[in-house]
């Protein structure tokens, strides 16, 4: 199946939903957008976020490189409220790609200069800061340090081994391997602080893993098998990171379902495995709240399995696969789970995911699920790719412009999966059209 967006109003958007049984709504009253938010000890300027998106063009070992800070000032000039920075490894070994971003005691100088350079150029431009948080992230088994699969595993499981190659022989991370790794959270964390970011994101989406092992109940040992053993890693990582750093916020960028049919799987319904189960999910919620973390970012699916679940499109990257759904009814699921997580946990605010495929009318979207509480930040994946000053066509009233948009071809994702350095190919073309034309010749 493949359904384009084809829509010339968000009155007409709203029809094709409820023609699908779906109540999805819109509000041209962008003035919601632009009310600040107080977190911690700063106010967020507006309600916008800048969803983190790798550009995987990292230098010299993982520092932000030329095309990170060219990426970075565009999201500063546009004047997202919140500017969430890529996924960020804490390790080398645990990056996805060989030039993917890595946080350490020999980066952390360049990954400074970015966030004053962001902080900076926000300024000068719309004289306020945006709240920046530094996504850090664990591949584990899609790892791919080298360009090469090297997965980091934390339990088998039948379909995701396959995805990745693995046979039951394969090693697993012991319990004590795993908590140096959470131990390594902690100084990462310590050297985002360092760096100048206001929030770190212990990430913890997409079957990475930590989204893998909240999922790992054929697990055995400390953090396998039972909810409470389960999540007891993402826990001790939030803990050790609130302990140790009390003024940093602790924002977790979560799965609220991966979606798939499989033993280790987080927040599926066993009879119906097509459909969420939010119940270890709101609980985890409840628990993360109890710790500290003051900011949630819910998602859904992996690209790596069912993209369409993650990022509803329009056309699936070369060899993928047409989505089986509408992708309004992507789109509804993300803004639906969202809303499950921000209503059960009214104290935190909950970024909402999947904007992007409504296009210009994705503002009017994020308008309406803001005025009726169903979340308080609205964030921007590939439309911040393709349209980086989209907050500001929102913030003046104007609205978005249909020519400057996203248009879900998944060319970026593309790029990203044969391991290239990736950006808007379409709306960014003088950079992106010749490194997609190089990449497709390889
Ligand atoms: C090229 C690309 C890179 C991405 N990088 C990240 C990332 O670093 N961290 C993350 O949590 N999600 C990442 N995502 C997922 C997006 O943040 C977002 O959740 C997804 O694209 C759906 O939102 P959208 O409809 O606004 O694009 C990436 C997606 C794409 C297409
Ligand atoms: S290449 Fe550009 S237009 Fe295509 S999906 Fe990515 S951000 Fe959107």
């Amino acid at each position: 199946m493949s359904f384009k967006f084809r829509y010339r109003s968000p009155e007409e958007t709203a029809q094709a939903a409820t023609t699908l049984g779906l109540s999805m709504g819109f509000s041209t009253d962008y003035q919601r957008l632009g009310e600040g938010l107080t977190l911690g000890q700063r106010t967020i300027p507006n309600r916008l976020v800048v969803q983190p998106m790798e550009g995987f063009d990292g230098v010299n070992q993982g520092e932000p490189g030329e095309l990170t800070f060219r990426r970075y000032l565009r999201y500063a000039k546009g004047g997202a409220g919140i500017i969430w920075f890529e996924a960020t490894a804490i390790l080398p070994e645990a990056r996805t790609n060989p030039q993917q971003l890595v946080l350490n005691s020999e980066t952390v100088d360049a990954f400074a200069r970015l966030v004053d350079a962001t902080k900076e150029a926000a300024w000068a431009e719309f004289r306020h800061e945006p709240f920046c948080i530094l996504q850090l992230t664990h591949s584990g088994r899609f790892s791919k340090p080298a360009g090469q699969r090297q997965p980091i595993i934390a339990v088998h499981d039948r379909v995701f081994d396959a995805v990745v190659g693995v046979d039951a022989a394969y090693p697993v991370l012991t319990d004590e391997e795993l908590e140096w790794i959470r131990d390594t959270f902690g100084e990462a964390s310590r050297l985002a602080y360092q760096a100048g970011f206001d929030g770190v994101d212990i990430k913890a989406c997409h079957r990475y893993l930590l989204s893998e092992l909240l999922a790992a109940k054929e697990r055995t040992g400390l953090y396998g098998g039972s909810y409470e053993r389960r999540t007891g890693l993402l826990k001790e990582i939030v803990a050790l990171v609130k302990n140790s750093l009390p003024t940093l916020t602790v924002a977790v960028r979560l799965n609220a379902t991966d979606l798939v049919d499989t033993a280790n799987s987080w927040g599926v319904s066993p009879e119906h495995p097509g459909r969420p189960d939010l119940g270890e999910p709101l609980r985890l919620v409840t628990d993360l709240a109890e710790l500290g973390v003051g900011l949630l970012n819910i998602t859904a699916g992996t690209p790596y399995y069912n993209p369409h679940v993650n990022r509803p499109y329009d056309q699936p990257v070369k060899n993928g696969y047409a989505a089986p759904e509408h992708p309004l009814q992507g789109v509804d699921r993300l803004f639906n789970l969202a809303a499950a997580i921000q209503t059960h946990l009214p104290a935190v605010p909950v970024v909402g995911s999947g904007y992007s495929w409504l296009r210009q009318f994705g503002g009017a979207a994020a308008a309406y699920n803001l005025s009726h509480g169903r979340h308080q930040l609205a964030g921007f994946g590939r439309q911040a790719f393709a349209y980086p000053g989209f907050a500001r066509d929102l913030l003046s009233g104007e609205g978005m412009r249909p020519e400057k948009t996203c248009i879900t071809c998944s060319k970026c994702s593309q790029l990203m999966q044969v391991g290239s350095s990736t950006g808007c190919v379409v709306r960014d073309a003088r950079v992106y059209a010749p490194i997609f034309q190089r990449a497709a010749q390889v």
